[in-house]
C-alpha cells in the first residue's frame, strides 16, 4: 500500500485519540488503536488483531516477536482467522490449510467510537481472482472489532448467492500466559474431543485441561464459557462465545514448535490457543440471503 493510500486510509477512518492507520511491521499497514480502556493493532493483512491490552493488564494476547510480518504470509500469534474452511481444505490438499481469509487483504468498512469509550472497526474481505478461484461461491466476509475492556471479535459471513454453503471457520485466537505449566483451562470438561495428536480419535475430557506435551484437539457440541486461569499472572482470561459450536485448543509443544521457525526458543511455553471455531461437524450451512456470526468477547478477571 502506497502512503498515499495510508493518507486516504487517515483522512476517511481516523478518529483522534482512538483510531490512526500506520505502516507497521514488515510494511504492513496496521490500525492503531488507543482509548482510555484499551489499546490494539490491527493489519489490514487478514484482519489481523494483533495485540490488545487493556488497561492495567499485561498483554491479553501473544504474539510471537520471531514472527514473519510480510505479505501473503500469516502472522503467529493475535487473532489469525481462519476462513472458509479450518485446517486441510476437505478436497484440495494443494488449497492453503485454514483458508485465505488470513493472508489476504481486507478493507476499512467503518470506525466509530462508542457510548462507553470504546473503540469500533469493521473490515470486508476484498475479493480476487485468487479467492474466488478457491471459493466459488457469492459471499461477503466482515470482520468487527469492538477494542474496550473486553475485546469484541465478530466474523460475519453473508451469502449473497442463490444456492447455500457450508464454512469451517475460527478465531484463532493466541492468548498469552505466564507459563504452559502455571495455567489451566476450565469450562470443557465433559465434551467429546478429536485428538489430533498421532493420528485422530475421539476423547472426553476429564478434568481442566493441564498441557504437559503437544496438545491440538477440537473439542466439539461447546456452548460454553472457557477460562483460561493463570496463577503466574493471578488473572482468569474468559471466552464466551456467540455461534460457536466447536473449541479448538493447541500448543505446538517443543518439536513442533521449532520446526515451524517463527515461535522462537521457549515460545511454545507463554502462548496457548483456544480457538472460537466451527470445524469438522460443526461446519456450518449458510442459507442464501443469511448472515451467520462467529462472535468472540474476551475479557480479563482477577484471581483471588
Ligand atoms: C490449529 C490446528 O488450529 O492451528 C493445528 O489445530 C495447527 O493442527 C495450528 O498446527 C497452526 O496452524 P498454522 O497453519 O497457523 O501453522
Amino acid at each position: 500500500m502506497s502512503s498515499t493510500d495510508l493518507t486516504a486510509l487517515n483522512s476517511r477512518f481516523a478518529i483522534p485519540g482512538h483510531v490512526q492507520f500506520k505502516e507497521g511491521p514488515g510494511g504492513l499497514i496496521v490500525a492503531e488503536i488507543a482509548n482510555s480502556l484499551a489499546e490494539s493493532t490491527i493489519a489490514l493483512q487478514g484482519a489481523h488483531v494483533m495485540t490488545w491490552l487493556p488497561r492495567a493488564q499485561e498483554p491479553v494476547l501473544w504474539l510471537s516477536r520471531f514472527g514473519k510480518f510480510a505479505p501473503g504470509k500469516s502472522i503467529r500469534g493475535g487473532v489469525p482467522i481462519c476462513w472458509p474452511w479450518f485446517g486441510p481444505h476437505a478436497e484440495d490438499a494443494k488449497l492453503p490449510g485454514h483458508g485465505f481469509a488470513r493472508t489476504v487483504m481486507w478493507e476499512v468498512l467503518e470506525t466509530r467510537v462508542q457510548p462507553d469509550g470504546a473503540t469500533f472497526i469493521s473490515f470486508g474481505l476484498i475479493e480476487t481472482d485468487a479467492t474466488r478461484a478457491q471459493w466459488p461461491h457469492s459471499s461477503s466476509a466482515q470482520l468487527r472489532v469492538t477494542v474496550g475492556a473486553e475485546l469484541k471479535v465478530e466474523l460475519a459471513t453473508r451469502n449473497t448467492g442463490s444456492s447455500p454453503f457450508q464454512i469451517g471457520e475460527a478465531l484463532h485466537t493466541y492468548f498469552h500466559i505466564s507459563d504452559v505449566a502455571d495455567m489451566e483451562i476450565k469450562g470443557l470438561e465433559g465434551c467429546t474431543y478429536l485428538d489430533k495428536v498421532g493420528g485422530t480419535t475421539s476423547k472426553t475430557q476429564q478434568g481442566a485441561i493441564v498441557i504437559e506435551s503437544e496438545v491440538d484437539r477440537v473439542y466439539l457440541d461447546t456452548e460454553v464459557d472457557c477460562l483460561i486461569e493463570d496463577r503466574g499472572l493471578k488473572r482468569q482470561i474468559r471466552i464466551s462465545t456467540r455461534g460457536s459450536h466447536s473449541t479448538v485448543v493447541w500448543n505446538p509443544w517443543i518439536e513442533k514448535a521449532e520446526k515451524m521457525g517463527d515461535f522462537g526458543p521457549e515460545g511454545y511455553r507463554g502462548m496457548v490457543c483456544v480457538e472460537s471455531a466451527n470445524a469438522v461437524n460443526n461446519v456450518v450451512t449458510v442459507l442464501p440471503g443469511a448472515e451467520h456470526i462467529l462472535q468472540a468477547v474476551i475479557s480479563v478477571e482477577a484471581l483471588a
